[in-house]
């Protein structure tokens, strides 16, 4: 089999130097990488470092004669496998979206016939500008894929989204689309945000879950190579790439959804599942003046979480579940995990603002360990909780064996 092979063209940003780490973990990972640099990402990093890593030479200028003797610009966009833009700026992913061609970046992205993933790294501002997120939204509808931007602080001294994402993110995200990540043939089932339970055709019982923390729980399986099945309530969030999402609205649904989903390698619930739901559900709307409503009686919800750890043959040979909590954290997960039969428990702390925020601070229990990571984006707890799972896939194979 002939080695994989990235194009990487390094824009012009403070977060250039992370695309340096990122060639050497994709050499670690057997891919080779060839690089275009553009003019602004030379201020940042120099060509000698780059081509010092890759190993080659490292492509600069559209019209440079030796460039095209050696290697024509058509050519230079799909010897590689894939395309990545790391960081993508505000200007190239301008450009990609508007079909421009007037330097050897731009001309590679319009000319390549290959997937292309973009790390997108700016100022808060223009990643939130409105012409960024038509482009965005442009090149996504292209088939452009996307890793990042995170959410932290910046180099301008600035806090919000985008951070280009770290390279061990997008070093993933580039062997999922090689179709090589770890969790590569496995089947990975998550549900996500909350359930709504009907009163009658217009009203109904639900919560604030956003879905944002299951959402990129999927996404980041999915990058790591894994088939997503994301069973999911209502919420306004995009379909993450490569993932099998199935809509659905009650608990009773969700359940269902899953079950027709198995079998599955690892099932991770975090979804907000209403406890429960009216014991009848009026075919009519309820008028007011006519029969009111004295009260609502309600019934139990089914443990979907609960239902998927159930020991048998189905049994997903990893099940995760969330936890909320507000005090006493540990000895809560500790007694959830009894009393759901799953293996390990992710809970957070949602004493603060991490209900529909972007960040989250979670305690990793397992039925023999407690491992409570720092505060992060939901995309890091996201990519930390996915490679875990990776881990311990692998583990409970090898032990097998
Ligand atoms: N869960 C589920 N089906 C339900 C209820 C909960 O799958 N009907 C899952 C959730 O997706 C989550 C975990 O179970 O993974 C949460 O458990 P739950 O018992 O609801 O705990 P909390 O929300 O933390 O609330 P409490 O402590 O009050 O039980």
């Amino acid at each position: 089999m002939s080695e994989k092979r990235v194009l990487l063209i390094i824009g012009g940003g403070i977060a250039a130097y992370k695309s340096l780490e990122l060639i050497r973990l994709l050499a670690k990972a057997g891919v080779a990488s060839r690089a275009i640099l553009t003019k602004a990402g030379a201020h940042f990093v120099t060509p000698l470092s780059v081509g010092a890593l890759t190993g080659d030479r490292v492509y600069q200028d559209l019209f440079d004669l030796t460039d095209e003797a050696e290697m024509g610009h058509i050519e230079l966009s799909r010897s590689a496998d894939v395309v990545v833009v790391a960081p993508a700026t505000a200007d190239l992913m301008a450009k990609a979206a508007a079909g421009l061609a007037n330097d050897l970046a731009s001309t590679a992205l319009l000319a390549t016939d290959k997937p292309v993933l973009m790390a997108p790294a700016m100022n808060v501002r223009m990643w939130e500008h409105a012409a960024t997120k038509r482009n965005v939204a442009r090149l996504r509808e292209d088939g452009v894929q996307f890793v990042g931007p995170d959410h932290g602080a910046m180099a301008c001294g600035e806090f919000g989204d985008g951070r280009m994402a770290e390279p061990e993110a997008i070093a993933g995200a580039v062997l999922a689309l090689l179709g090589d990540g770890p969790l590569k043939g496995r089947h990975a089932l998550v549900t996500a945000g909350p359930t709504l339970e009907a009163i009658d055709p217009v009203r109904f019982i639900s919560n604030r879950s956003s879905g944002k923390q299951g959402y990129a729980i999927a996404a980041a399986l999915a990058d790591l190579g894994a088939a997503v099945t994301l069973v999911s309530g209502p919420t306004g969030l995009p379909n993450p790439r490569g993932v099998t999402r199935v809509s659905v609205e009650s608990a009773r649904d969700m359940l269902a959804a899953c079950e027709a989903a198995l079998p599955a390698d690892v099932a991770i619930c975090v979804a907000a599942v209403a406890d429960w739901r009216p014991a009848q559900t009026a075919d009519e709307k309820i008028k007011k003046d006519k029969q009111g409503v004295e009260a609502v009686a309600l019934v139990e919800n089914p443990d979907i979480l609960a239902t998927l750890s159930r020991p048998g043959k189905k049994r997903p040979k990893l099940v995760v579940g969330f936890a909320a909590e507000t005090t006493d954290v540990e000895a809560h997960a500790r007694a959830k995990i009894a009393k759901k039969g799953c293996d390990w428990i992710v809970a957070n702390d949602v004493s603060g603002d991490v209900m529909g925020g972007a960040d989250n601070e979670v305690l990793l229990m397992t039925k023999d360990s407690a491992e409570a990571w720092p505060r992060m984006s939901k995309e890091a707890v996201a990519r930390r909780l996915a490679s875990a799972v990776a881990a311990s896939l692998h583990a409970s194979e090898r032990k097998r064996r």
